[in-house]
């Protein structure tokens, strides 16, 4: 099917901006959509540069791929026209006119909430308050009504459908996970959207007969960068340190270092579920013994092998996904395709 969804299974951070960019370069998709606010950075190591994206889809890789942002997507114009620039997107972007613009009031209201800034650890960026606005219908400027982003603005159901009944293939890439999802995750510690498939598949205007295969990622851990469970947290220093340092387990756009927990069995569960998740794609595996397979070597022993092993109980809710890509590396081609 001519639509395939990369989602988050945990609290956010699980490397789907590394899986989004892999398979738009190995599965050369006509479209790369993305949804959600600039609160979520998607982290994309490619040709020798660090990507850290807070609005582009990770897809941008592929130059043929044109780029859309859907109207579930909320903007902050300068942080994005930062982006078409590092990203070369300036001719290939598309964005749909009820895209949000996030403004400096929206910000600057969010900073100023002891509430969700410490008791909630909102990222700050304005999301929440923008959405609030919308819900609220109050009076909100939109790409279409912004003198640099109106150019890129075209009709994105109608040029997405049109595209479909050609046979284009799409990405769509989610935003966060299921933890933080304001529908299913852990209230009241989550963020101001649903971060599931079906509604990246309505924030890009899409239907749901168009999903094709839902690429569910996680990590062998899991991390937080706010507060919430986390399970059987670490709290050695000596242990995080390998996080936070070949883990790369910083917050990308809130620059804290992230907490740090066992993989959850339960959540991952969920995901698969709520997801209808088909494919798994696991990433930083090389945090555990036994997966240096950067020489050659074709298979994971060790912890690895001990924690793909744990994910046959994952693979056995329906529709029993199958793992399908294992990331060992932060390089975009770092990837064993089961
Ligand atoms: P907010 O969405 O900025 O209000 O943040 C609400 C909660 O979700 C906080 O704990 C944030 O740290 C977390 N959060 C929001 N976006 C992300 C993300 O992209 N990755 C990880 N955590 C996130
Ligand atoms: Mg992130």
């Amino acid at each position: 099917m001519p639509v395939d969804i990369v989602v988050g299974g945990q609290a956010g951070d699980e490397g789907k901006g590394k899986i989004g960019a892999y398979l738009a370069h190995k599965n050369d998709y006509d479209y790369a959509i993305r949804v959600g606010g600039p609160n979520a950075g998607h982290t994309v190591f490619y040709e020798g540069s660090i990507y850290a994206l807070k609005t582009m889809p990770a897809g941008f890789v592929n130059k043929r791929t044109k780029l859309v942002l859907g109207a579930g997507t909320y903007v902050i114009p300068e942080w994005l026209e930062k982006e078409i620039k590092l990203t070369g997107a300036e001719r290939r972007l598309i964005i749909d006119p009820h895209v949000v613009v996030i403004e400096p009031r929206h910000t600057s209201s969010e900073r100023a909430d002891a509430r969700l800034m410490g008791k909630i650890g909102s990222v700050g960026t304005g999301l929440g308050a923008a959405v609030r606005d919308r819900i609220d219908r109050k009076k909100l400027m939109f790409a279409k009504d912004h003198p640099r982003l109106k150019k890129y603005v075209k009709d994105v159901p109608e040029l997405l459908n049109k595209a479909l009944a050609k046979g284009s293939k799409m990405l769509l890439e989610g935003t966060q996970g299921m933890k933080l999802s304001v529908l299913h995750g852990e209230y009241p510690f989550v963020t101001s959207r649903d971060t599931t498939a079906s509604t990246f598949m309505g924030e890009a205007g899409l239907g749901p007969k168009y999903a094709g295969d839902v690429y569910a990622v996680f990590k062998p851990y899991v991390t937080r960068v706010g507060p919430g469970l986390v399970s059987k947290e670490l709290k050695d220093k000596k242990a995080l340190n390998k996080y936070h340092t070949a883990g790369r387990e910083v917050g990308s756009v809130s620059g804290r270092l992230r907490r740090v927990g066992e993989f959850e069995l339960d959540v991952a569960r969920m995901t698969v579920r709520i997801n209808s998740a088909t494919k798994l794609a696991i990433t930083h595996i090389d945090l555990l013994d036994g997966a240096d397979i950067s020489r050659g070597i074709k298979s994971f022993t060790g912890g690895a092998k001990k924690f793909l092993s744990t994910l046959e109980q994952v693979c056995a809710v329906y529709p029993y996904p199958k793992v399908k890509l294992v990331s060992y590396g932060p390089g975009l081609m770092d990837v064993l395709e089961l």
